[in-house]
């Protein structure tokens, strides 16, 4: 959204374009200017829409815009953002869940619906607080009052063309500030090109932007200020450069990732609880036990972390899927470090799962979080950064390598507070620790073998991972990859639940992918893997160099 001293649609457009890499199926604008409230739509890229701006020469100095992702109707023009309801328009991120309880009470009351979304359910419900009180910000809060789900909301009105009003719930918003006009996105990389003055919006908050200036106040009209800050994203972080993709580029940018994450190591022998914030220390001597929770890759994390936080630093843990944790019935222990990870710190899921755990008592949180403005960190007073640089890739790569690291640190940690850490463990444990970036770039230089393999493996409908130990959350991660990336079906297992069933499906077309690092339970794999052999079952084994893999 903008409002500004200038004509702001290439500001939108390009906003747009930045973000085009999350995913989308349709785009769209609304502008005022002189004559009026404008909407352009399509259904496909940003590029299409910037030509249909160009070709009627539209322009503004007031706008919203969106790329859509369906979720509650197909793809198509109909169903794009803004949805439109009298002189409003509105651009909307999430989900209301009690749209279809809205729309039926709406049309009862005349309203006409030309889409399928539940966004457009908001639309109308502004305009219908809008005959009760004729101020549009405090309408929009009323509307906003009785929504349900998760929502970042931009607000345009015909009638009055210097303001926007914005809104969240659950999905991010920030605003961005310069002399010239204000801003917001649900994302601080959308802005760079006008502004690094960035204000990050809480849950629950609304505000009202103007060309001077902006307020902000909670859903029921209590004014509230929120710190502004300067951004340090940089541009060339979110540029693709040499990269085919951005996915590659973030593989790639492990090793760099990994080292600035470990930075505050230096050459120390020694590590210290403050590297998680200042009273770290005190809270790891009051817990007996962990919850980790997190969503998808950083779920993963976690499962990876519980084996290390056992075996090493002797502390019962626990891993939660978020969705799942949240709505659980479970039971609480004040005595529990609850840790939540994520790369982006605004996963809605975990945020939720969070406040939850919090409900039930349990008040020593820590989070490992790659955002450091984000919602999450702002929730935690004990935390940990990764420096993995912005994940402009869908999947999640590099945010997943430097939150093992900087899950090792924190066994490493509570390993030495509960006494099971000697000095020259811990000093050789760093050292291993600073080799990681050396570690992953012999690695990466495989590249054109596993380009190879790729090639092979492209036709197949299936496969399935496995590993053992602490790599089977490794074969789950890798199979989640797979999925996400070629929508070829996978599923991971521990090798040794294998002839428990899915085994059955092994056959010429079903391709095998194992974790084999040289570790203890190494040769009960490698019997996992004849099985296999046995079945006609297609190989492809991820081993140390001597693993003797034949
Ligand atoms: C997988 C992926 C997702 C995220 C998940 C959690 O490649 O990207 O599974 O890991 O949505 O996101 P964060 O870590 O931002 O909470």
């Amino acid at each position: 959204a903008a409002v500004a001293d200038r004509n702001i649609v290439s500001v939108l457009l390009e906003g747009l374009r930045r973000l085009e890499y999350r995913g989308y199926d349709s785009a769209g604008l609304a502008l005022i200017n002189e004559k009026g409230l404008h909407r352009l739509r399509s259904v496909g890229r940003v590029a299409e829409l910037t030509a249909q701006a160009d070709e009627s020469q539209a322009c503004g100095n007031t706008g919203i815009a969106h790329t859509r992702w369906a979720t509650h109707g197909v793809p198509c023009e109909r169903n794009a953002h803004p949805h439109i309801s009298g002189g409003l328009a509105v651009v909307h991120n999430g989900i209301i869940e009690n749209h279809e309880v809205l729309r039926a009470r709406l049309k009862g009351d005349g309203y006409e619906f030309t889409s399928d979304t539940d966004t457009e359910v908001v639309a109308h419900l502004i305009a219908s607080e809008l005959k009760k009180n004729p101020d549009f910000f405090a309408a929009t809060r009323a509307a906003i009052a009785q929504l349900q789900g998760a929502y970042a909301l931009a607000v345009l009105r015909e009638s009055e063309p210097d303001r926007v009003v914005v809104a969240r719930e659950g999905s991010p918003l920030l605003l961005g500030l310069s002399t010239e006009g204000n801003y917001a996105a649900s994302d601080a990389s959308a802005l760079l090109q006008v502004t690094r003055r960035i204000v990050y919006l809480d849950n629950g908050d609304c505000a009202e932007l103007t060309r001077t200036g902006y307020r902000i106040t909670r859903v029921d009209g209590t004014p509230v200020k929120r710190r502004e800050t300067e951004t340090h994203l940089s541009a060339d972080a979110v540029e693709l450069g040499q990269y085919r993709h951005y996915m590659q580029k973030e593989i790639f940018e492990q090793p760099v990732a990994l080292s600035n994450t470990l930075e505050m190591l230096g050459a120390a022998r020694s590590i210290q609880p403050g590297l998680f914030g200042a009273n770290c220390e005190e809270v790891l001597k009051d817990i007996r036990q962990i919850l980790i929770i997190a969503c998808g890759t950083s779920y993963h994390a976690g499962l990876v972390a519980r084996y290390w936080l056992e075996s090493l630093a002797r502390v019962p843990c626990t891993v939660e899927v978020a969705s799942e944790y949240r709505y659980r019935d479970s039971v609480a222990d004040p005595q529990t470090l609850v840790v939540t990870l994520s790369q982006s710190g605004e996963t809605a899921d975990t945020l939720a799962a969070l406040q939850h755990a919090k409900s039930l008592g349990m008040h020593h949180t820590l989070c490992i979080c790659n955002v450091p403005e984000s919602s999450l960190v702002r929730e935690n007073a004990l935390r940990f950064i990764t420096r993995a640089g912005p994940e402009i890739g869908v999947a999640s790569t590099k945010a997943f390598t430097t939150q093992l690291a900087a899950l090792y640190l924190l066994t490493l940690i509570i390993a030495k507070l509960r006494g099971n850490l000697s000095a020259e463990t811990e000093s050789a444990e760093l050292q291993h620790l600073r080799h990681l970036p050396m570690a992953v770039s012999r690695v990466l230089e495989l590249e054109p073998q596993i380009r190879e393999w790729a090639e092979h493996f492209a036709m197949k409908q299936d496969a399935l991972f496995l590993g053992r130990g602490r790599h089977y959350p490794i074969a789950l991660e890798g199979a989640l990859k797979l999925k996400e990336i070629s929508y070829i079906h996978a599923e991971a297992y521990p090798a040794g639940e294998l002839k428990h069933g899915p085994l059955a499906l092994v056959d010429k077309d079903m391709p095998v992918i194992a974790v084999a690092p040289n570790d203890v339970l190494l040769e009960k794999l490698k019997s996992n893997l004849q099985e296999v052999r046995a079945r006609g079952g297609e190989l492809y084994v991820f081993a140390d160099a001597d693993s003797e893999i034949t």
